[in-house]
């Protein structure tokens, strides 16, 4: 594959313009095939069956049973789930509302403005509405926004929005705190594999690590029952810390042959393995499928927060994971040519990281 990436295949069309132009029926590019619908999995949303929220207050403290305890509810999570929220997380509350709603405020700016951010598969910056580029691919009910934060040689505030006044300051502020968060919880994730608490960090390049910001935007969708605002698929990345909507949900989990309808707890983040610590853990974790519902009368927001390895080194499981009882998993690969999958053939569940595993 080359690293080329050529533009759009079609012209772009926005979920949000056809959300407001559409009164009862889709176009056939957002239906999905039945087995993909979500009426045709169980849902359940009952608190027994929610993902398992982790309270972080005490994590970093000076008690010791109470910093073990939560570390080890982390790795019962990360093995259980590969999902889970957390609260007294240290972000502040308020922040985490002002910023989610800056980008609701940016979706509702009128299109022209929002164009003038319109991005291409190069690199997939600024305002997007498909991921792929697979002509004539069945399409999800979403817009999104993408930006880099670090490393700071592909920060480009430039693709930034500048509209809500004052934003750029805030997201900037945003995504400080949620570097420090990421790595507070990479720290939790290697001493609970038994390693040194650096190795993740280093193993994603220390310094040199990559952290980016999807945000999606789901418009009402008037078939909610055919459509999904975002296919099953496992993040390429390395660790995933979601702000969901305040009020709508939307994202499930899958848990067997279930899909789990989160519940997300008041200024919790929902945190998620991605691939690439599947790889580096040899599969001790496991990133786990995921996918969005729409539905008829709310549009959602959410903001996911991607913490990812240094992009041209190669990832491949840590050393002291790898024994006579469990090789190697995972050849190496850089996370440039690894998300190259996802963004050329969009989301395609948890297929790619299993291909990695049956070409050894
Ligand atoms: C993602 C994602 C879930 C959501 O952006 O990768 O899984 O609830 N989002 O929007
Ligand atoms: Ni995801």
């Amino acid at each position: 594959m080359s690293k080329e990436q050529p533009d759009w295949p079609e012209p772009i069309v926005r979920v949000q313009s056809l959300s407001e132009s559409c009164s009862d029926s889709i176009p056939e590019r957002y239906i999905k095939p039945s087995t993909d619908r979500p009426s045709s999995t169980s849902s359940n949303f009952d608190d027994a069956n929610n993902i398992p929220i982790i309270d972080l207050g005490g994590l970093s403290g000076a008690d010791h049973r109470v910093s073990s305890s939560i570390l080890e509810q982390i790795s019962d999570a990360c093995k259980e789930w590969g999902f889970f929220q957390i609260t007294n997380h240290g972000v502040n509350p308020d922040l985490m509302d002002r910023v989610r709603e800056a980008w609701r405020q940016f979706f509702h700016l009128p299109m022209e403005v929002k164009q003038q951010y319109a991005n291409s598969p190069k690199t997939y910056e600024g305002y997007g509405s498909r991921l792929g580029i697979e002509k004539g691919a069945i399409l999800d009910w979403s817009d999104y926004y993408y930006l880099h934060y670090l490393p700071l040689s592909l920060k480009d505030c430039n693709k930034w929005p500048h509209l809500p006044p004052q934003c750029r300051e805030m997201f900037d502020e945003y995504g400080r705190e949620l570097v420090k968060l990421c790595g507070r919880l990479v720290k939790a994730l290697s001493i609970n594999l038994g390693l040194d608490e650096k190795i993740l960090e280093n193993a994603f390049g220390g310094e040199e690590i990559g952290a980016c910001l999807r945000v999606n935007f789901y418009p009402k969708c008037p078939r909610p029952e055919l459509a999904l605002g975002l296919s099953s698929h496992s993040d390429p990345g390395g660790m995933t810390m979601l702000l969901p909507d305040d009020e709508v949900p939307g994202l499930q989990v899958r848990k067997c042959d279930n899909w789990i309808t989160v519940k997300p707890a008041r200024h919790a983040f929902i945190v998620n393995i991605g691939d690439q610590i599947q790889v580096l853990s040899n599969a001790i974790y496991k990133s786990v499928e995921h996918r969005v519902i729409v539905n008829s009368d709310k549009e959602r927001v959410s903001l996911a927060f991607f913490y990812n390895p240094k992009s041209d080194i190669p990832i491949k499981p840590i050393k002291k994971l790898v024994t006579m009882d469990r090789p190697s998993l995972y050849p190496p690969m850089t996370f440039d040519e690894y998300r190259l999958f996802i963004r050329t053939r969009g989301p395609r569940g948890k297929s790619q990281v299993e291909s990695l595993k049956s070409s050894k």
